[in-house]
């Protein structure tokens, strides 16, 4: 079969019918048009071209089944790197604030979203009314409004049957799927304590520049967005989300509230507004307690992990580089068993999650998914784990307790704050 004869999933949700012209690669995803898939190419624009932007799109184009094809970002040195490297015609790098209008705005079948999430919410939800398919970057907002925009678009997402990918890659490794599964399963007995972590040393070394140097101070702030807690949500929330994600899914259930604190130990010559270490409690309505830090100051021992104690095992992970790294889940010994067999033990290889994201990603667009895969809409859990950051970032500032409904019934957003103009 051509493809003249596929027929877009857009289009069919839109109930319209597909015309050549429509574009020059057609998406499948219905099960009636499934055995023709093999012969289409997804077509994705890609915004926000800089380091993790760059590895998915290379592990899209790495399924064989999908092209960059349009770029933006808000840096003209970004799409020129990005556009030179995906082979991009120039007609369709567009660069600037509103660049992702253009991408989104064009024939593109899918969008790989990967600017900082400060801007995460608007781009979303500009996909979802263009009817795009939609690879997000964790987190999927900084703030509580920005959490309702994503929830409220990826519903929208779901009815228009929308595939939905979003970067918490653990989701998508095998090792972990397979201890979740014996979780749910009772090999662990019932869960009571669980611990996550990101401990590591400072990052972003190389981007501690002068404000002076910088055009204006929205261009110095995004060229740093790590730092700034409007484009960053600060490192709970960008980064400490892969490991809390991890303990709300295995126990699936979100906490009822959180109690935290955080301070600044490396001023950073005033760069930012974000602090460099938190603690933060949680605790879910079946008693399940979690305590989860976060670290980014040199010289602090790195751990990069997720641990949940149950009456009869414990799971726990290690980090890996581009891949799962350790999955573990180990029989409590007993007076009886004192050295219990492993229930389950993975201590990294070739469980690449990150290929397998995106390789699921490209096979749900095109119907070709399989059992949990088939049609993919992370979002719900995506925007709860980016919420359940922003509520032990917001309990760790205002170092109280907070419950989840009281913090998701707040309306404060986070936002740029330009300079005083001088008179
Ligand atoms: N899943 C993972 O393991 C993982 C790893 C690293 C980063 N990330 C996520 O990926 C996202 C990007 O992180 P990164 O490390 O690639 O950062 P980066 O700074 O390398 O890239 C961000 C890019 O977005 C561009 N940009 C900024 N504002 C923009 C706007 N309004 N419109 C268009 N382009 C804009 C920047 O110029 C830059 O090129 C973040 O959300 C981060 O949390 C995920």
């Amino acid at each position: 079969m051509n493809k003249q004869d596929l027929v877009s999933r857009r289009t069919i949700v839109k109930g319209a019918a597909v015309t050549a012209a429509a574009s020059t690669f057609t998406i499948v995803k219905a099960e009636s048009v499934r055995g023709s898939a093999a012969n289409s190419m997804v077509e994705v624009g890609f915004i926000g071209c800089g380091g993790q932007g760059t590895r998915d799109a290379q592990l899209l184009e790495q399924t064989k089944e999908a092209k960059i094809v349009a770029v933006a970002d808000y840096f003209k040195t970004q799409t020129d790197k990005a556009a030179e490297r995906f082979k991009v015609d120039a007609k369709n790098a567009h660069v600037g604030i509103d660049a992702y209008k253009e991408v989104i705005g064009s024939k593109v079948d899918a969008v790989l979203l990967v600017t900082p999430p400060g801007f995460r919410p608007e781009h979303f939800k500009a996909a979802v009314a263009a009817k795009k398919h939609i690879f997000a970057e964790k987190p999927l907002a900084v703030d509580v409004p920005g959490c309702h925009t994503v929830m409220e678009a990826g519903e929208k997402a779901k009815k228009l049957n929308l595939s939905v990918v979003v970067g918490l890659q653990r989701h998508y490794s095998k090792a972990y799927r397979a201890a979740k599964k014996l979780f749910d399963e009772g090999a662990m007995g019932q869960a009571v304590m669980a611990h996550s972590a990101w401990d590591q040393a400072k990052i972003w070394g190389e981007r501690r520049g002068k404000r002076a140097d910088w055009k204006s101070q929205l261009d110095f702030e995004i060229q740093h967005w790590y730092f700034f807690k409007w484009l960053s949500g600060d490192h709970i929330v960008e980064q400490n989300i892969h490991n809390i994600d991890v303990i709300s899914w295995f126990l699936n259930k979100t906490p009822v509230r959180a109690a935290g604190i955080s301070a600044v130990f490396d001023k950073r010559d005033g760069l930012g507004d974000i602090h460099d270490h938190f603690a933060v409690n949680y605790e879910y309505d079946n008693g399940v307690l979690l305590t989860n830090t976060c670290v980014q100051v040199d010289g602090v021992r790195g751990d990069v992990s997720e641990t949940i104690r149950g009456t009869k095992g414990v799971f726990t992970t290690t980090a890996g580089r581009g891949g799962t790294g350790g999955v573990r889940i180990e029989a409590v010994p007993t007076r009886k068993e004192p050295n219990p067999a492993p229930i389950y033990k993975y201590e990294g290889g070739d469980d690449k999650h990150y290929d397998q994201e995106a390789a699921t990603f490209v096979a749900s667009v095109l119907g070709k998914g399989e059992g949990e895969d088939k049609y993919r809409n992370d979002t719900k859990y995506g925007v709860e784990s980016t919420f359940m950051a922003i509520l032990g970032r917001e309990s760790a500032y205002r170092k109280t307790t907070l419950t989840w409904n009281e913090l998701w019934n707040e309306t404060k957003k986070l936002g740029f704050k330009p300079e005083p103009k001088a008179d």
